[in-house]
């Protein structure tokens, strides 16, 4: 259907076509902008959920350590004549508030609380463990439960007990764990998102660009067209990001010489650098001996030229990028240290967050790429900055 497109035979209403383009091009972006503070959010609740995830684990373990279970014993008339400490904690009621009482009176039926006593009271068979929610005084409490007949050494019967174990914090866990759950899936949707978004913008880019070719440039329609097809193609860049970040990647390892690999990077980079006419020395701090590596080149070249354009992009005016190889026991580390604004304490914590960006045109997509190639090889980044005096990125990878 685009084929047929002749540029020559528009309609009158032309104008309304570019109405239709520009608000379409416009839902996108703003689409993709949703979808990019979606997954922002999706990423910190992640963060958090995994802080509390570790904290509650830890709570959790102390508590189990800590724990026994609460006790309530009845005699043959259901009068209570056992009420211990950790029933007193979990049912809000003092041991001498509730002895030598009705068991029915203290815990109306409608509590939960006594249930499998009477159970156990009713049949022979020894009651197992049930899980249920006593409903207490202003709360619900999840419980494992037990019931069994009580019955002295000498074959008395004395009555029943119960007891229970508080289960909330495990509920909560588990809550929690489902909530993760939520999150990831989430997660994918974006990338699913973004995978359905590529094909309509390919399609709005070719019309754009078939359009554009009826018009001298200087005419203001081309114009026009023009900003369709500049807003078409950062679209794209996004959404290819996107894919890369979430994509499952195999890695194509081979044995490289890092040193004559992250030469030729630096070249790219260099002639990136004479391209924009930008005042950038890239200075080597190279071993004069090879140092091999397993590695994927071309991934790992993604990484180091991510790397390289924030540097270029973080020195206002002139200065200097210091690419450093060195061997270090059984690793090779690689550093790309820059001269430029540095960044803050509070956005380091955030820099290989997808999406997270500072700059008007950014995708934030650069370092989240970064971090995950990295960790595809096994390797580890780290991140030291000042403010005004420049910032620093460290790979640190095993010599094959
Ligand atoms: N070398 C650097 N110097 C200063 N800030 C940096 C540097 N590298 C990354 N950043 C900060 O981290 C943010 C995220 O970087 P990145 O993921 O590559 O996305 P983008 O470059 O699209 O913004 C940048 O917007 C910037 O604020
Ligand atoms: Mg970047």
């Amino acid at each position: 259907m685009m084929g047929k497109l002749d540029p020559s035979n528009l309609p009158p209403d032309f104008s309304s076509v570019m109405d239709w383009f520009s608000s379409t091009v416009g839902r996108l972006e703003s689409a993709y902008q949703e979808l990019g503070n979606q997954f922002q959010t999706v990423n910190r609740e992640l963060d958090d959920t995994n802080r509390r995830l570790e904290y509650q684990q830890r709570q959790l373990n102390a508590l189990l350590e800590s724990m026994s279970p609460g006790v309530v014993m009845v005699d043959q008339e259901l009068r209570i004549t056992v009420f211990n400490r950790s029933a007193e904690r979990l049912l809000g009621i003092q041991e001498r508030d509730c002895l030598g009482r009705q068991l029915s009176d203290v815990f109306p039926p409608g509590s939960g609380v006594g249930l499998s006593l009477l159970d156990a009271l009713n049949q022979d068979a020894l009651g197992g463990q049930t899980e249920r929610t006593l409903h207490l005084s202003g709360a619900n409490v999840p419980v494992a439960v037990t019931g069994n007949k009580v019955i002295d050494s000498e074959g008395n019967f004395l009555g029943a007990m119960e007891s229970f174990t508080d289960l909330s914090e495990l509920k909560r866990l588990q809550a929690e764990m489902q909530q993760d759950r939520v999150l990831r899936a989430l997660g994918e949707m974006a990338a699913t998102v973004a995978h359905e978004i590529r094909n309509p913008l390919g399609g709005i880019g070719g019309y754009a660009g078939l359009l554009a070719r009826g018009f001298p440039p200087e005419d203001p329609k081309r114009k026009l067209l023009d900003k369709i097809i500049q807003g078409v193609s950062s679209l794209n860049k996004i959404v290819s990001n996107l894919l890369v970040y979430t994509r499952r990647t195999t890695l194509q390892k081979t044995q490289v010489d890092v040193v004559e690999w992250f030469d030729s990077v630096l070249s790219h980079a260099e002639i990136e650098i004479e391209k924009e006419a930008r005042q950038i020395e890239i200075v080597r701090e190279f071993p004069a001996e090879p140092v091999l590596v397993e590695m994927d080149p071309e991934r790992f070249q993604q990484v180091a030229l991510n790397l390289l354009f924030n540097a270029i992009q973080a020195i206002e005016g002139e200065g200097q990028i210091y690419c450093s190889i060195r061997s270090e026991l059984k690793n090779v580390i690689l550093e790309i240290r820059d001269s430029g604004k540095g960044i803050s304490a509070t956005e380091i914590a955030q820099i290989f967050t997808p999406f997270f960006t500072t700059k008007e045109q950014g995708t934030g997509l650069g370092l989240a790429i970064v971090r995950k190639i990295v960790e595809l090889h096994e390797g580890e980044i780290t991140v030291e900055s000042e403010v005004g005096k420049g910032t620093c990125f460290r790979i640190s990878l095993r010599i094959s």
